[in-house]
């Protein structure tokens, strides 16, 4: 099958998957896109219809990519992989953006990522596992470890099962929660983990076997609030690239990642897509906080308007195994993402509301506006409908432009109980300074 006419099928409904099928239908190679479930923003582009389907079961996935003549399948969200759909695509032939079962432990387990970090030399925390009937075992190595120290459920939590536990007692109810059934059967193991210290940064990266081609570095907020305050979020606003990270730091952290792709050849785990690494550079270099086997929310919505090339071209051939034929050509500037939200998220939030302003918002030089909790109306007209609403990226020559105009955009945009974070940028100005 070669890559002109792509009928293509995306995964997802989120920011993420609204940056790659704009992207994606920009490119001649893509005559029609499918997203399922998408979202107000993919249902908006050119080519793109969005579609049902229960994204997460492998034998409906298949179905569906043969009765409809898809031909190329892109994956956006952990789940569907981790429940092997890029498994049942791939055997009815059809190539896929996306690794396989078994490399989607990766992000799947959290044992099963440290024990494959550890058996191959790749820098991260110290840890140990406890199974739910272990729970002394697990109090008694807490009280070895000691405070502070980081407290994982094992599976896939929706962003929720890590703790960083300043006290023990803190350490012990995280543990608690979890083998009391807070997370389902993704808890009933714990990853006790050294806690480690010093600024995050990920870097994410096309992986075909032994080849792989980084993206620039950036950072992403975690936190619901400005300064890094209140509960953590799915992600609150990114920056890109990573100004306090040097060229050698950046070279030690793809060296990282080349060295992962090394071991899954030689373990012979089959990965084709995307792999972001989640570092922690301590004093003693970088460490791998975490792997995800997909693209970043909202890291994505930052990278991708950066890339010149066309996104379309560089997805099929790492889902076709020929990336090393790829080169990446990368706009040179400054790219600032601001995630709005509806009131009350990270926790529960009123969604319904009429959305303005986001036209006026795409007329600022250089911003795009990306739907995430959206949808629309009979008449066309947008509506909230998740805790994360829109990513409203701007790129510029530099972070201060970025910034003012992110910023600009996002007092053009109204619905209500509208929120952000003020500072998403900052950072990276005040680490370009000292
Ligand atoms: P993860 O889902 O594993 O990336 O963890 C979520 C967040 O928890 C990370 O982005 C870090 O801020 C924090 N974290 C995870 N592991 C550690 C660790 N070993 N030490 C300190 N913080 C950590
Ligand atoms: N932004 C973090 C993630 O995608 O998991």
């Amino acid at each position: 099958m070669g890559i002109d006419e792509l009928k293509v099928l995306v995964l997802g409904g989120g920011g993420r998957e609204h940056a790659l099928v704009h992207e994606l239908a920009k490119s001649p190679h893509v005559d029609a896109i499918q997203v399922a479930p998408g979202n107000g923003g993919t249902a908006g582009e050119p080519r793109t219809i969005n579609i049902s389907l229960d994204i997460e079961d492998p034998r409906a996935v298949a179905d569906y990519v043969e009765d409809n003549d898809i031909t190329f399948v892109v994956v956006g969200p952990e789940a569907p992989l981790v429940a092997g759909v890029a498994d049942a695509v791939r055997k009815v032939g059809i190539p896929v953006f996306g690794p396989d079962q078994l490399a989607a432990q990766l992000e799947g387990s959290k044992q099963f990522s440290k024990d494959f970090m550890a058996r191959n030399d790749i820098p991260t925390a110290a840890y140990h596992v406890f199974e739910s009937d272990e729970r002394d075992e697990a109090i008694a190595c807490l009280d070895e470890m000691g405070a502070p120290v980081v407290i994982k459920a094992d599976g896939l939590a929706a962003g929720k099962g890590v703790t960083v536990a300043t006290t023990i007692e803190q350490a012990r109810d995280a543990i608690d929660d979890s083998f009391n059934g807070r997370f389902g059967e993704a808890g009933d193991k714990v990853v006790i983990e050294e806690c480690l210290a010093g600024p995050e940064c990920s870097v994410i990266c096309f992986v075909d076997g032994a080849t792989v081609v980084a993206m620039a570095p950036s950072q992403d907020h975690k936190r619901v609030g400005d300064g890094d305050t209140g509960p953590n979020t799915g992600g609150m606003g990114v920056y890109s690239p990573v100004p306090l990270v040097s060229d050698a730091t950046y070279q030690e952290m793809v060296g990282i990642m080349q060295q992962v792709a090394d071991a899954l050849v030689a373990e012979d785990i089959p990965y084709r897509g995307v792999l972001y690494g989640g570092f922690m550079l301590t004093k003693d270099g970088p460490q791998v906080l975490e792997f995800n086997v997909r693209f970043g929310d909202p890291e994505t919505q930052v990278l991708l308007p950066r890339l010149s090339s066309d996104v379309a071209e560089v997805l099929y051939a790492t889902a076709e195994g020929r990336l090393r034929e790829i080169e990446l050509d990368w706009d040179d500037l400054d790219g600032v993402s601001v995630v709005m939200a509806s009131g009350g998220y990270p926790a529960s939030c009123e969604t319904g509301f009429p959305i303005t302003g986001i036209e006026d918002a795409q007329t600022i030089d250089g911003v795009t506006v990306y739907h995430a909790g959206t949808t629309r109306d009979e008449q066309g007209v947008a509506h909230t409908c998740g805790g994360r609403v829109l990513n409203v990226t701007a790129l510029a020559p530099t972070f201060e432009e970025a910034m003012r105009r992110a910023y600009d955009a996002v007092d053009r945009i109204h619905f209500d109980g509208a929120f952000t974070r003020r500072d998403i940028g900052l950072k990276a100005l005040i680490d370009k300074d000292t």
